[in-house]
């Protein structure tokens, strides 16, 4: 399904359940603007955002190469895309089934692996053929979601890992993490510097430096520096440690899907100054709660009318009979909204689209492909969520 603009689709579908508003040239930019900045190899996260959609447009935009996490995602990738894409499976820990399935269907060559058991595995499952890339724990930074928590061994292990790996044959390289949504560039330049520690620790070359996800998104509030800080700040440290001869990799999901995506929800009740919508932390908003998030968000009404009145403060209730579904803070919306207006909710393209339940029976399985821009006009006065207390 195809429309020029949320009116549009507004109009065609008078849609009762919440509508995913896909925007492909969002995503193609945003493929196109890293892929062509960073000297390396970019890996869509495909966990961040799996809707065929979306996929696409990335690929449209130049991107080739996808970290896996599970089997399904690479049969994801290599359905829609053969052997004109690559898969990495770099979640650390696999089934062998899903090794073995992945090696020998869909012949996938790169594992992450953060202990000896991991490399244990991969070695009885697909033998020698293999590019093993020993995951590092950071050390939390400003990041909004801190991921060493779960998952990277310490340099000292690493090391050994790294050593290990090349005593069996293997190509080796080292990954990680520094947190999703990163607030500080410095925290790649160190976590370079700790790859760095663990290269000449395991006194051996990497074949590959994976400098991971991360790259942040400009939600409302969060003054995040711009990507371009984030690649000269991996580059000086690639040049700073010496990283020049192994192969540079990134793995983001956030910066490249979050704009490619806004979720249209219907206002079913109007309680006084609280709106109950069809959608909410148990469909596509959960993100927003678990992270804090603010982003945009505007009202329509049918046939593109403007909604009266001026700004107010509205509580946003989800549809289900849970008291736990309902968006933090205050929402500000035009005073005149009622039941059967629309909220247009921004900047969802990341996570949200990918995490949604079908608790109690609602689901958000209607995609619509949108021309708009996901930013809309910036001279209307923005609307925005505020923050709580
Ligand atoms: C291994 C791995 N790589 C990359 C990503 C993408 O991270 P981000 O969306 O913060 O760029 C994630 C996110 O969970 C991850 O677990």
């Amino acid at each position: 399904m195809k429309h020029k603009n949320i009116t549009a689709m507004v109009a065609d579908l008078n849609p009762d359940r919440p509508v995913v508003c896909l925007r492909p040239a969002e995503l193609v930019a945003a493929a196109q603007e890293l892929t062509s900045m960073f000297p390396g190899d970019v890996l869509y996260a495909v966990k961040c955002n799996p809707l065929p959609g979306v996929l696409r447009a990335l690929y449209r935009g130049g991107v080739r190469h996808f970290d896996t996490a599970s089997l399904n995602e690479v049969e994801l990738i290599r359905g829609m895309f053969g052997a004109k894409s690559t898969p990495y499976f770099n979640h650390p820990i696999k089934a062998r089934s899903a090794i073995k399935k992945a090696h020998e269907e869909h012949g996938v060559r790169h594992y992450v692996v953060d202990t000896e058991a991991e490399l244990d595995k991969i070695e009885q499952v697909v033998g020698s053929d293999a590019i093993i890339s020993v995951r590092l724990a950071t050390a939390p930074g400003i990041a909004l979601q801190h991921m060493s928590s779960k998952f990277g061994a310490t340099p000292t292990e690493g090391a050994r890992l790294v050593r290990l790996a090349k005593n069996r044959g293997y190509e080796v390289g080292v990954a990680f993490h520094v947190g999703s949504q990163c607030k500080d560039p410095d925290d790649y330049y160190r976590a370079v510097k700790l790859a760095a520690q663990v290269r000449d620790a395991a006194g051996t070359e990497l074949d590959i430096l994976n400098v991971g996800g991360g790259f942040p998104a400009p939600y409302i509030g969060d003054d995040v520096p711009p990507l371009q800080d984030y690649v000269g700040t991996v580059v000086k440290a690639v040049e700073d440690f010496d990283f020049q001869n192994s192969v540079l990799q990134c793995e983001p999901g956030r910066a490249l899907a979050v704009d490619g995506c806004s979720i249209l929800t219907q206002v079913h009740l109007r309680k006084d100054r609280t709106l109950y919508i069809n959608d909410g932390i148990f469909g596509t908003l959960g993100e927003l709660v678990y992270l804090k998030l603010r982003v945009k968000l505007r009202a329509h009404r049918k046939g593109g009318q403007p909604i009266p009145g001026p700004m107010g403060d509205f509580t946003l209730y989800g549809p289900t009979c849970d008291p736990v579904d309902v968006m933090p803070g205050v929402w500000q919306l035009p005073e005149g909204i009622q039941e059967g207006d629309w909220v247009e909710i921004g900047q969802i393209g990341a996570y949200s689209a990918a995490i949604t339940t079908t608790f109690n029976g609602f689901s958000t399985d209607i995609v619509s492909e949108v021309d708009e821009p996901a930013y809309w006009n910036e001279t209307e006065e923005p609307v925005r969520i505020r923050a709580t207390a």
